[in-house]
């Protein structure tokens, strides 16, 4: 019997070398060491020997037992390996090619010329204001004293619904009598930023929808003074400490009296450049005293109360900035243009 049992434990040995897979393992496993395999049967036979062959066996099949234990465990690594490499090699995923990167969005160029325009104002204590894109024909002109058929509103031409009196707003001023009217008796300083909309012929200058900032300050004690020290220090902080500004005399049916603003050029530091045509001088933003009508609109008396305003293009000052040569970039959603920033 114990011949009997060598020949098993080679024959499941043999077996044993060619199975080939881990499903075929468990089958080989439960025929040989399992509670009714082969060499558990074996041991059931003990009973047929005699006492003195009985130990010999016994001490035999326990040896075999271990030894095909442990013969089946390094195969069972062994299939496990080869499996997972298998499966690896063959399966649809490469976990080794790299992820593709998310792309990260990032600021609107003038998103960011807003801000630095919003972070200067608001250290000198104006508030930001919002006032609608969709604005009527009274806030955008004829309370700011542009009468229905004044030659100013050629400059402006708006874009017009089927309502005659609704517009898109051609200028951030129209939120003026909008603020002021809410802050009424109390003091006004505030920046009101938005997207302006134009009738104009397409060109790298002029585009038909841009942004603004318009700000507005209106107190008991207001001089022209305020305008040009409060504007001089806002160019100083956005060009550079040395920048130097003049005023010059314009008109604005909304201010009286009215000037626009232009700084030393910060490209040639006023030496004269292509940018500025060689006069040293950028021209930057209009400006004025709020005139007596406007404020009247807004319900302040202007025996008591006096305001000081100013408009500018963020466009301007981003291309002024960055070099940019044609304004129609801003709005096409070129990401080619837009990453750069
Ligand atoms: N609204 C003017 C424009 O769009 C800009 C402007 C000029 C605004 C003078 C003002 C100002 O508040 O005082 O051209």
């Amino acid at each position: 019997m114990l011949d009997q049992l060598e020949s098993l434990y080679e024959a499941s040995l043999a077996k044993l070398g060619d199975v080939s897979s881990t499903a075929v393992l468990d089958t080989w496993y439960r025929d040989t060491l399992g509670r009714k395999g082969s060499i558990y049967l074996m041991t059931r036979q003990v009973g047929q020997l005699s006492a003195e062959e009985r130990p010999i066996f016994g001490k035999r099949i326990n040896v075999v037992k271990n030894e095909l234990e442990a013969a089946y465990s390094a195969r069972q690594a062994e299939l496990k390996a080869t499996e997972l490499a298998d499966k690896i090699a063959s399966s649809a995923i490469d976990v080794t090619l790299p992820g593709r990167p998310l792309t990260t969005g990032g600021l609107h160029v003038i998103t960011q010329t807003l801000r630095d325009i919003y972070r200067i104002f608001g250290d000198m204590g104006f508030q930001i204001y919002r006032s609608p894109d969709v604005e009527t024909d009274a806030y955008n002109f004829e309370l700011l004293n542009f009468p229905p058929h004044h030659p100013a509103r050629e400059m402006q031409d708006s874009f017009y619904t089927e309502n005659p009196d609704v517009i898109l707003r051609t200028h951030t001023s129209a939120g003026q009598i909008r603020a002021m009217r809410e802050y009424y008796p109390e003091p006004v300083r505030v920046i009101l930023p938005g997207m302006c909309y134009r009738n104009e012929q397409i060109t790298t200058r002029s585009s038909i929808q841009f942004t603004q900032v318009e700000g507005l300050a209106v107190g008991t004690a207001i001089t022209f003074a305020d305008l040009k020290g409060t504007l001089t220090e806002f160019a100083r902080r956005l060009f550079g400490a040395n920048r130097q500004t003049r005023f010059r005399a314009s008109y604005f049916p909304f201010t009286e009296p009215s000037a626009e603003m232009d700084v030393t050029c910060f490209l040639c530091d006023a030496k004269g450049c292509q940018v500025c045509k060689y006069t040293g001088w950028l021209e930057i933003l209009g400006s004025g005293m709020v005139h007596p009508n406007v404020l009247r609109n807004g319900g302040y008396d202007p025996e008591i109360y006096t305001g000081l305003a100013f408009g500018m293009g963020p466009e301007r000052v981003a291309m002024l900035r960055y070099g940019i040569d044609d304004i129609r970039q801003f709005w096409n959603n070129d990401l080619r243009f837009l990453k750069q920033f």
